[in-house]
């Protein structure tokens, strides 16, 4: 009973889409585990391009069926929004889209309280992507939180609600100065959900495991990165959810000994939307390059991301805490033009150089990184489907990052169709 799990192995935007899109060709169920509308998953063939926020990314192969675990926090709008898109894009939705009956819900105040929170810790901001991720899985935990079952019944809506609104509203006001939310108008909102989204409602943690009892194939979509995962990212300036591979338990209710392939997606070179330390940053015109040549603007938010090049030292981090079995290794083809391309093997710390990444952002903050240089190729590889037909420059960076994370490549990607992949 396999289950394979995807994860970024960054600060997220590594090209998951694609990759979930690219091989749940051969799957028989693809599952959201955590995260929420924060998301954004490009995928692209021939001339289409689409970007998906909740719904996975095998809904554009008709014989796989899509599932939003429990560990995701919904946003009814967001994904009613979704579902018409999908569906007016002429793909069926209903009986192939299962969403969890016990995920959070993200409500307006969610948005609001985050908007309010941001304002507040001023310099300190997270540069979140405003979706109300943070404070929903606030209310999940602190066990207020109402689910996507509770839509289901009016009256408990209307009572869930109330309740959980009189509080924000005390917060918004007396602690950040903001406006009131107007209670009625968000209840006689939600309370029209119950019928649009009766359909897909299940309990997604029984048809998965029936799934896998039945020797059915089972891919796990992480969103975010790992170093964006709330215990073993660069805190505070993470998400709020955890996209390392323990979130997949919790987020779906497999069992760990369910996943047999762990698949850590690495963009060819680093970048990160928002705030907090990111040691290999390009301050200068080589990172305005490798955000124009890389598109390197959030799917999500269409905020410019921050660009850098490719920090070893953090990967192998990642690599341990998630046990990555196989890389998939996306924009190799954005390095193309470039003379010279660093790679982080080190970083440097207070005049000692160490290979540890250290789980503290004030140490994180001073670190200097230490870089080997590797010769461009000179040649556009854009499209490449064949591992011979790399030049050798390419190949041998591609190799220095398996060697050294200890960790093969099975899927390098040189464009962002479904179709420009080389499977190795
Ligand atoms: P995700 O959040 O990890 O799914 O990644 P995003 O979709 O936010 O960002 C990745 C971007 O890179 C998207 O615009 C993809 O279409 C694009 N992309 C993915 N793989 C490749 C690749 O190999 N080469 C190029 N040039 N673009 C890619
Ligand atoms: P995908 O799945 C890149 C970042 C935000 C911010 C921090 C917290 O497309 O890779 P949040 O709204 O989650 O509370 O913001 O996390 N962030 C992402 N960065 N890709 C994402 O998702 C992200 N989702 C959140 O920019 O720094
Ligand atoms: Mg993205």
């Amino acid at each position: 009973m396999p289950v394979t799990v995807v994860i970024g192995s960054q600060w997220g935007d590594e090209g998951k889409g694609k990759i979930v899109d690219l091989i749940s060709q051969d799957i028989d169920i693809v599952a959201r585990y955590q995260g929420g509308a924060n998301a954004g998953h490009t995928i692209c063939w021939e001339d289409k391009t689409f970007v998906l926020h909740l719904v996975p990314s095998g809904i554009f192969h008709e014989g796989v069926k899509c599932v939003i675990g429990n560990g995701v926090v919904i946003d009814p709008v967001a994904v009613m929004e979704e579902i018409n898109m999908i569906r007016d894009l002429g793909y069926s939705v209903e009986g192939r889209l299962h969403i969890s009956h016990n995920a959070h819900l993200i409500m307006p105040y969610h948005k609001k309280v985050e908007e309010a929170r941001e304002r507040w810790r001023d310099a300190g901001a997270i540069g979140t992507t405003g979706r109300g991720i943070g404070p929903a899985y606030v209310d999940k935990f602190a066990r207020t939180g109402i689910r996507v079952v509770d839509l289901l019944d009016r009256d408990v809506l209307r009572k869930k609600l109330l309740l959980s609104m009189e509080e924000k509203n005390a917060i918004l006001q007396n602690v950040y100065g903001a406006e009131k939310l107007d209670i009625n108008a968000i209840i006689e909102e939600y309370v029209e959900f119950d019928k649009l989204i009766d359909p897909f409602v299940t309990d997604t943690t029984d048809l998965l495991c029936s799934a896998l009892r039945d020797g059915k194939n089972v891919l796990a979509e992480g969103a975010q990165g790992s170093l964006l995962d709330v215990d073993f990212g660069t805190y505070p300036f993470v998400t709020s959810s955890h996209p390392t591979v323990g979130g997949c338990c919790t987020g779906l209710g497999v069992p760990p000994t369910s996943i047999n392939r762990v698949i850590g997606i690495v963009k060819a070179y680093s970048t990160r939307v928002g705030n907090g330390p990111f040691p290999t940053e390009l301050l200068d015109d080589q990172g305005d390059e490798l955000r124009t040549t890389g598109g390197e603007f959030g799917a999500t938010t269409g905020r410019p991301r921050r660009c850098g090049w490719l920090d070893l030292v953090a990967l192998r981090y990642t690599s341990m805490i998630n046990g990555f079995t196989d890389l998939a290794i996306t924009k190799l083809d954005v390095l193309s033009n470039l003379e010279e391309i660093k790679v982080c093997t080190g970083y440097k710390v207070n005049g000692s150089s160490t290979n540890r990444f250290p789980n503290d952002i004030r140490t994180l903050e001073q670190v200097e990184p230490e870089y080997e240089t590797f010769p461009g190729w000179g040649t556009d590889i854009t499209g490449v489907t064949s591992m011979d037909d790399l030049p050798t420059e390419a190949r041998d960076y591609l190799t220095f990052m398996s060697d050294f994370l200890g960790v093969r490549a099975s899927i390098v990607s040189s464009g962002p169709k479904r179709e420009q992949t080389i499977l190795c």
